[in-house]
């Protein structure tokens, strides 16, 4: 009785104590955002992919409490560093840079081995066939973006499809 009462009172002040670490929430200004041409595209993107891809996510309100905020805030930064709706051309550019992605490492394998003739590295195509790529593999948007978001995440094949044309028509000559 005695030793279950203190664990819980020092686990109840150890989650009291990490709330204090400052946690950096960002949404820096849209340096260079897709202009979808297709309405249906843009809220496909912005239910599905938008939390973790662009600078105008919402935070929910699990973003504010440690130390689930810290996983969540992680996600948000390397999923903007890898795709970010509001910044298309850094997008590509680190797209270029890539070789660290699955994504990018699986396409790399494949050019050597002789198969696909996609865009140069670095191109807007590029990168629209890597989204293509990791909605088909069911990778994103990631498994635990369900549980929170199941309506928001759900995606048709067809809706995966009017995604990657609408990323195309939007960069059409990036
Ligand atoms: C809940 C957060 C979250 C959502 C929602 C999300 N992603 Fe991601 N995404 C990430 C994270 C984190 C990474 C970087 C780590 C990784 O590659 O798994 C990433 C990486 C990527 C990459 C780069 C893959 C690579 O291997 O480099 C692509 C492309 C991508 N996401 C596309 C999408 C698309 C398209 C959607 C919407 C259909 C989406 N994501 C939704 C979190 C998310």
């Amino acid at each position: 009785m005695f030793t279950i009462k203190r664990v819980l009172m020092g686990l109840i002040a150890v989650f009291a104590v990490i709330q204090l670490i400052p946690v950096q929430r960002t949404n820096p200004p849209e340096a260079d955002p897709i202009v979808f041409t297709n309405p249906q595209a843009a809220a496909i993107a912005q239910r599905a992919c938008y939390a973790c891809h662009a600078n105008t996510n919402s935070w929910d309100w699990y973003a504010y409490i440690a130390p689930v905020s810290w996983i969540y805030v992680d996600h948000v930064m390397e999923g903007r560093q890898k795709l970010n709706f509001s910044d298309i051309a850094a997008s590509i550019a680190n797209n270029a840079e890539g070789g660290e992605g699955m994504i990018q490492r699986a396409r790399a394998e494949e050019e050597t081995a002789g198969g696909e003739t996609g865009g140069a590295a670095g191109s807007a195509a590029e990168l629209i066939d890597e989204v293509a790529e990791s909605m088909q593999k069911g990778e994103m948007p990631p498994s635990y973006y369900y549980l929170t978001h199941y309506a928001d995440a759900t995606m048709t094949a067809e809706e995966q499809a009017i995604l990657v044309q609408g990323m195309r028509d939007a960069l059409a000559g990036r």
